[in-house]
């Protein structure tokens, strides 16, 4: 549980609320939670989806695990209770930038099922979306494209996922992708899809 510091703080509505703000950018905001191992596709089709939505005109933006991890979550390692805290600020960061009325794309592995159980709750489950980039671990490794496998298996990185650290596939995902079947792009017209038919985005030619 997050220890809470913040006392005598009170809540300012303020004038403009999220519909007006989804009016204006003529969308919806949403947050597409990508989860899966290392190498398993998440950022390439979070960044993949972005351009296609910013050039159907929709305003997008990723956040993303190792980026992310040079800055806001600088201060945070890979256990448990630290990937815990690292998933809980981007569920909040996330609620934020939904509100703002951004489709927002999240490329962490975020391994523990609570974790992003919190994520979904915390933005609402009407503007959360998980997806399961579900590459096999073996296709992972080889792809291996910061060679931190290699670095796992001979023991230089301790407690690295999918090694000898847990990830706990999504056991309802919004949408399953075997990036080892297929393409980015092939990815990003099933994601479109889901955003089309969930009211998100309206459809080309609407
Ligand atoms: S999470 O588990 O807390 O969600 P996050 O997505 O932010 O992880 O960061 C994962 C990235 O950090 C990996 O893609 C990899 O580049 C790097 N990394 C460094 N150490 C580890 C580790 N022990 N386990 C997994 N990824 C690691």
């Amino acid at each position: 549980m997050t220890n809470i510091k913040a006392t005598n703080i009170t809540w300012h509505e303020g004038h403009v609320n999220r519909q007006e703000r989804e009016k204006l950018l003529d969308q919806k905001g949403a947050l597409i939670w990508m989860t899966g191992l290392s190498g398993s596709g998440k950022s390439t089709i979070a960044y993949t989806l972005e351009h296609a939505l910013v050039q159907r005109g929709h305003l997008c933006y990723v956040l993303d695990g190792d980026n992310i991890r040079h800055g806001l979550n600088k201060n945070l390692g890979f256990s448990a209770e630290d990937r815990t805290e690292n998933i809980r600020r981007i569920g909040e960061v996330g609620k934020l930038f939904v509100d703002a009325g951004l489709i927002t794309i999240t490329a962490f592995i975020s391994p523990y099922r609570a974790d992003r159980a919190i994520a979904g709750q915390t933005v609402g489950e009407d503007s959360y979306f998980e997806v399961f980039c579900d590459a096999p671990l073996a296709v992972c490794e080889e792809r291996d494209p910061k060679g931190l496998y290699k670095k796992a298996r001979a023991g230089e990185i301790k407690g690295f996922t999918g090694i000898d650290d847990p990830y706990e596939a999504p056991e309802k995902p919004e949408l399953v992708i075997d990036t080892s079947k297929m393409s980015p792009q092939e990815a990003t017209i099933a994601l479109v899809e889901m955003l089309e038919k969930a009211g998100k985005i309206s459809a080309l030619g609407e």
